[in-house]
């Protein structure tokens, strides 16, 4: 088991890449911190993971809320020690606008938890992690934050500046054994399909398919294992060799 002994934090774990990077965490090993706003679906995940044999504590939390982020990681920091592994995957993106009609308020919203909770819970856990002289941060990005997708600047934008954050951040802890990567997923299957492998057909990849969440978790779980032990600063995009659209 890759990750015995390991303690994962996941934002974002109730449903789609989120749960399948739990379970998958779960499968191999690590003591878990699962946090959401969505209280019914995290508690399945939280029952999932624990019958996979892992000791799993679900917080309703709000990744743009500056108190609970904190309140959470020092909670779990008390029960687990330490976290080695933080999944910085909770989002919003569902929202189609265009520009000149795009809204101040969808812009603060999709900045508050795209990027401030990025900030924050990274900013919660980074301390711990340097303490120790060992961690791993992911950042789910997107392709939007390469691209840019038309109808959805208000979310590139905040794809974009967690990319651009993910860099910046390696280059100050990386010499301190804390590696930083992000990954840009292209389309992936809708998130509310329990199946992890499931994909759907998508014209906006050369596959010709969507990713699952299972593909996406892997992607993750490498960056968060030992084995990716000389990679960190990266954006990787796992879209199934993206059509520029
Ligand atoms: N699904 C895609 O096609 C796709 C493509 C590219 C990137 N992504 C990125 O992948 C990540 C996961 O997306 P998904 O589609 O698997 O999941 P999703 O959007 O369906 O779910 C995200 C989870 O985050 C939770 N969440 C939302 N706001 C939160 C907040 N303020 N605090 C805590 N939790 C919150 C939701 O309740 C949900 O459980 C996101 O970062 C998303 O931007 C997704």
């Amino acid at each position: 088991m890759k990750f015995q002994g390991k303690i994962a934090m996941v934002t974002g774990a109730a449903v789609g890449i989120g749960r399948a990077v739990a379970l998958r965490l779960a499968e191999e090993g690590a003591g878990l911190l699962l946090l959401d706003i969505n209280a019914e679906a995290l508690s399945l995940v939280g029952e999932e993971t624990k019958k996979l044999g892992a000791e799993v504590l679900t917080y309703l939390c709000d990744v743009s809320s500056e108190e609970q982020v904190n309140e959470v990681v020092a909670d779990a920091t008390a029960h687990f020690g330490r976290i080695d592994i933080l999944v910085n995957n909770a989002a919003l993106w569902r929202d189609r606008s265009r520009f000149a009609q795009s809204s101040l308020d969808l812009w603060k919203r999709y900045f508050d938890v795209n990027v401030m909770g990025v900030y924050l819970c990274t900013r919660a856990v980074i301390g711990g992690m340097l303490e120790n002289a060992y961690g791993r941060i992911i950042n789910v990005a997107s392709v939007a934050g390469v691209y840019g997708n038309a109808k959805m600047a208000h979310y590139s934008a905040t794809k974009g500046a967690v990319i651009a954050m993910t860099r910046a951040l390696a280059k100050e802890v990386t010499d301190q054994g804390v590696l930083v990567n992000c990954v840009s997923p292209g389309s992936v299957s809708n998130s509310q399909n329990e199946d992890i492998d499931f994909f759907s057909p998508s014209e906006l990849s050369f596959m010709g398919r969507t990713g699952t969440d299972r593909e996406n978790a892997n992607l993750i779980l490498f960056l968060a294992s030992d084995e990716a032990s000389y990679i960190s600063g990266q954006n990787i995009q796992i879209d199934g060799c993206r059509k520029k659209m």
